[in-house]
């Protein structure tokens, strides 16, 4: 790609960038959220239809303004935001556009089921995309790119959802890619995964391209992105949580729902003190979104009891939870929690507009103001307020969640991968208001799959593994990453053995 520029409204999103790619060879794309990866790979996706700067593939000049174009020259692109049409089934979604190609309803599911073993998922070819869950449907967007004849393929952030084993299948899948010579174009912010997969890290910068490197130095990748020296990460060196219980969940049991993939609940005990963040580790499909979820008032309990800040804790809709002083900040951002044709301040105010009436009506001046601090304080990268959220990058959404749900002044806040698509930057000051939070006297519950991020932030890790809570750590046991997934793995162990 040479001297690629392209604009939008008030954003000049990339200027000038250049990038080439070898066959066989992984490079990684970083940057801050905003920096204009997306966008550069959109383009040589033929998202867009207008742009500045050439492309080239094998030597030749390439044309490339519709998918269809990109598709012609053997590209294939996984999408940050998971493209995939939720009503259809997975068949259906893998060779979506291309049917006519493929006739045969038969093959075309007999090819599906091959391509969901070869990374690990057990999944009917037939299973609507409604009912998988977030890392399935990531993979699933891996399996579709795999179904194409593929010469260069991007992956925009293929494992923000994946938790440690499945991003080893994954790894497996790109060396084999490579070792037939196809050229890999990977986004992460997850700096440790570009270390072990990339061959060479490009890093841009506010829509330019600032440098690359073949050795991956942590440090000094955090510079070139960031322009800027950054806090530390994980700002949590001692705990806190010796206030008074907050969460107090007993015997807590919730059916799944047949057919909607939902992993049952099974008496889960737990505890959240008021100053203590407490973490929920466990594989795609231990129940760590449905333990959130249910604590918010999405499903119904069939036994068991909660109480909130002592007294009796019964939400029947998020509504309630909310009433109570209980936020969830949701794992898919696109799906549950943005209006994403909507300005920043709409979506940013919307639970919370209680708290700016005046009189019956909304005080916008006090609302655009609250906003406004929020946005800043998490430094969402935009022109302005009244800026349309789907336009955000991606990593940007996640802090507009974040933002939403900050300014309902939650007394317990739970998060559910909240550091999913955020630059290291971003990160660091996302756990920076986790700290602040409990210090504040607050209580956290967060589910996450990075592990060293639990590690590091919370007082305390329950580990999760089909529904059911198989082991406890407090930071003072200093638990290591190898004992927490053997508790994230036991039950599955004795089914295997
Ligand atoms: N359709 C659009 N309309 C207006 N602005 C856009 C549009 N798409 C992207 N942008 C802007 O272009 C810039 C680059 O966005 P892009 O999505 O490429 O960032 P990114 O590097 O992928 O970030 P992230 O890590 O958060 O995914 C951002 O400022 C974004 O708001
Ligand atoms: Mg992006």
């Amino acid at each position: 790609m040479r001297a690629i520029g392209k604009s939008f409204p008030g954003v000049r999103a990339l200027d000038g960038v250049s990038l080439t790619v070898a066959e066989g060879e992984v490079v990684a794309l970083l940057g801050e959220n905003g920096a204009g990866k997306s966008t550069l790979m959109n383009i040589l996706a033929g998202v867009f239809k207008h742009y500045e700067g050439e492309i080239e593939i094998g030597g030749r000049v390439a044309h490339i303004h519709s998918p269809k174009d990109a598709r012609r020259h053997g590209i294939a692109m996984i999408h940050q935001e998971l493209n995939l049409v939720p009503e259809l089934s997975i068949a259906d979604n893998i060779f979506l556009g291309r049917e006519r190609a493929i006739l045969d309803r038969k093959a075309m599911e007999a090819r599906t089921a091959e391509l969901l073993r070869g990374l690990g998922l057990d999944l009917s070819p037939r299973r609507l995309i409604k009912q998988c869950k977030i890392a399935e449907r990531q993979l699933i967007e891996v399996a579709k790119a795999l179904s194409q004849n593929v010469r260069v393929l991007v992956m925009d952030e293929p494992t923000s959802a994946l938790a440690d084993a499945e991003v080893r299948r994954l790894y497996t899948v790109i060396r084999d890619l490579t070792g037939h010579g196809v050229a890999v174009i990977y986004i992460s912010h997850r700096l440790e995964e570009l270390e072990e997969i990339a061959d060479r890290v490009v890093v841009l910068r506010d829509g330019a391209y600032i440098g690359e490197r073949s050795e991956v130095d942590r440090d000094e990748l955090i510079q070139m992105m960031a322009g800027r020296p950054l806090g530390e990460l994980f700002p949590r060196a001692d705990g806190g949580g010796s206030g008074e219980e907050l969460l107090k969940v007993e015997g807590l049991s919730v059916p799944g729902e047949p057919g909607s993939g939902r992993t049952p609940l099974r008496e889960i005990s737990l505890s959240v003190r008021a100053g203590e963040i407490v973490g929920v580790a466990g594989l795609m499909g231990a129940g760590r979104s449905e333990l959130l979820e249910s604590i918010f008032g999405l499903h119904r309990p069939t036994a068991g009891s909660m109480s909130l800040g002592g007294r009796p804790y019964r939400p029947r809709r998020p509504k309630g939870a909310i009433r109570r002083g209980v936020a969830l900040v949701a794992e898919d951002r696109k799906a549950q929690s943005l209006v994403l044709g909507n300005t920043i301040a709409f979506n940013a105010s919307l639970p919370s507009l209680g708290r700016f009436l005046r009189f019956g009506t909304v005080d916008a001046r006090r609302e655009h103001r609250a906003v406004e601090r929020q946005v800043n304080e998490l430094r969402v990268k935009t022109p302005g307020t009244r800026f349309t959220v789907g336009n955000l990058s991606g990593g940007n959404q996640q802090k507009v969640v974040l933002a939403k749900w900050l300014l309902t002044s939650p007394s317990l806040i739970l998060m559910d991968e909240p550091t999913r698509g955020i630059d290291v930057g971003a990160k660091a000051e996302i756990h920076a208001l986790m700290s602040s939070l409990a210090a504040g006297g607050k209580g956290v519950l967060v589910a996450s799959s990075e592990l060293p991020e639990l590690l590091a932030m919370c007082d305390r890790i329950l580990v999760l593994c089909e529904g059911r809570i198989t082991a406890e750590f407090s930071r003072e046991q200093r638990p290591t990453q190898e004992a927490i997934l053997e508790a994230a793995m036991a039950r599955q162990k004795v089914t295997t053995l």
